[in-house]
């Protein structure tokens, strides 16, 4: 918010402190020189000496870096979706994920398999699709919050047994809140006990209509443990990624979003990021929410090493100089310099708003306790 301190504001408008706090006194506000006040307050005290404040909405130039894109259209090609796949608990949201990628891994790079980095990338008919684990509601929260998108499409996973359930609900409204298409995989097909039906009538309750009740949800009945279906489940998600006609420019920086990260002992942070638009290089300067340094290796989905990522690509990287959070952005910058710039910033940002947090807390205690 462009808060102003009466200080400043008198200062603005050329005359005394104390004059201002007078007036902020018969607005029924007691403040002092170095106190911050609020926009209203602002507003009304200018006006009375005949000046108009309009709120002007900051933008810091960093900030802006990490969310602004500027591709000319001509440079835009096709990328691959990517999908999360959300669901309650024990649904089969990971049994699923992991038959499809054995189901797409031709038998000579099984030993890729056991490699385990949080997303990965299938191909059909030359199509790639990329998949992430389900980030937790709190990750996938705070990417939405900062405007982050990851996901083109969700698979919102109900197993056919047991129904909606109350997590079921919460993926609805998360996805419908980032405006994310949802294609519904109905699991647990091969269950005796198993009822399409009663799933599509909850859902449709929920705004969730099925293609052939005349609404426009996809279903795909599937058994993630007998791998069945998902030929049927893939297809529907390139059907949908078509209309949706995701485009990114390859020719560019890369910027895109951490999806998981950690310490390791021999290689320092290492992180999972999602490439999202432009391509991402080994050597590329890169700063990585309030991290950053040199993307010293790159390794994709199959534990190989690469040396470039594009669009819609999961690689993990090494390099930076702290372990990042999921859902940070990142983006690549031409000089290593300014990366380092930049990235200290924000570290020290960081660190000043968690102290300010922290002062915060005590404070609030202290009122408790009185
Ligand atoms: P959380 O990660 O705990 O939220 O669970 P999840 O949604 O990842 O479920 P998970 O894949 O772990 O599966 C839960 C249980 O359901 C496991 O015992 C699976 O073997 C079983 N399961 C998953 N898919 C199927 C299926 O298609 N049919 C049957 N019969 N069981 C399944
Ligand atoms: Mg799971």
């Amino acid at each position: 918010t462009g808060s102003l301190t009466v200080g400043e504001l008198a200062k603005k408008l050329g005359k005394e402190p104390s004059e201002i706090i007078k007036k902020l006194l018969f607005l029924g506000i007691m403040a002092t020189i170095n106190q911050e006040i609020e926009l209203e307050a602002i507003q009304l005290i200018a006006e009375e000496y005949g000046v108009k404040v309009e709120e002007k909405i900051e933008i810091d130039e960093d900030q802006f870096e990490l969310i602004e894109d500027h591709d000319d259209p001509a440079d835009l090609t096709v990328r691959p979706p990517v999908v999360t796949i959300m669901g309650h608990v024990d649904h089969g949201k990971t049994t699923l994920l992991d038959a499809i990628r054995k189901s797409k891994i031709v038998a000579g790079e099984a030993g890729g398999i056991t490699q385990h980095i949080g997303a990965y990338q299938v191909v059909i008919n030359d199509k790639k699709i990329t998949f992430l684990d389900t980030p937790g509601h709190a990750a996938f929260t705070s990417m939405r919050a900062r405007g982050a998108k990851v996901t083109d499409i969700t698979i919102l996973v109900v197993a056919a047994d047991d129904g909606m359930m109350p997590q079921t609900i919460e993926a609805i409204n998360h996805a419908k809140a980032a405006n994310v298409p949802i294609i519904v995989a109905v699991n647990k097909m091969d269950k005796p006990e198993a009822n399409p039906d009663r799933v599509k009538q909850q859902l449709a309750e929920h705004g969730l209509l099925p293609e052939e009740w005349g609404g426009d949800t996809i279903y795909v009945p599937v058994s993630a443990l007998k791998q069945e279906g998902l030929d049927e489940l893939l297809e529907m998600i390139l059907l949908v990624a078509e209309v949706q006609e995701l485009k990114a420019n390859p020719n560019r920086l890369a910027k895109g979003t951490i999806i998981e990260s950690q310490l390791d002992k021999g290689r320092g942070a290492v992180a999972t990021v999602l490439v999202q638009n432009g391509t991402l290089r080994v050597g590329d300067p890169i700063v990585a929410g309030a991290t950053y340094g040199k993307v010293r290796a790159m390794v994709n989905d199959r534990g190989k090493r690469i040396k470039e990522a594009g669009p819609s690509t999961p690689v993990e990287i090494t390099g930076l100089n702290e372990v990042p959070h999921a859902g940070d952005p990142f983006v690549v910058f031409e000089e290593e310099r300014k990366a380092r710039v930049i990235g200290e910033k924000r570290a020290l940002k960081l660190r000043q708003s968690e102290l300010n947090a922290t002062s915060k807390v005590t404070l609030d205690d202290l009122y408790k306790q009185i």
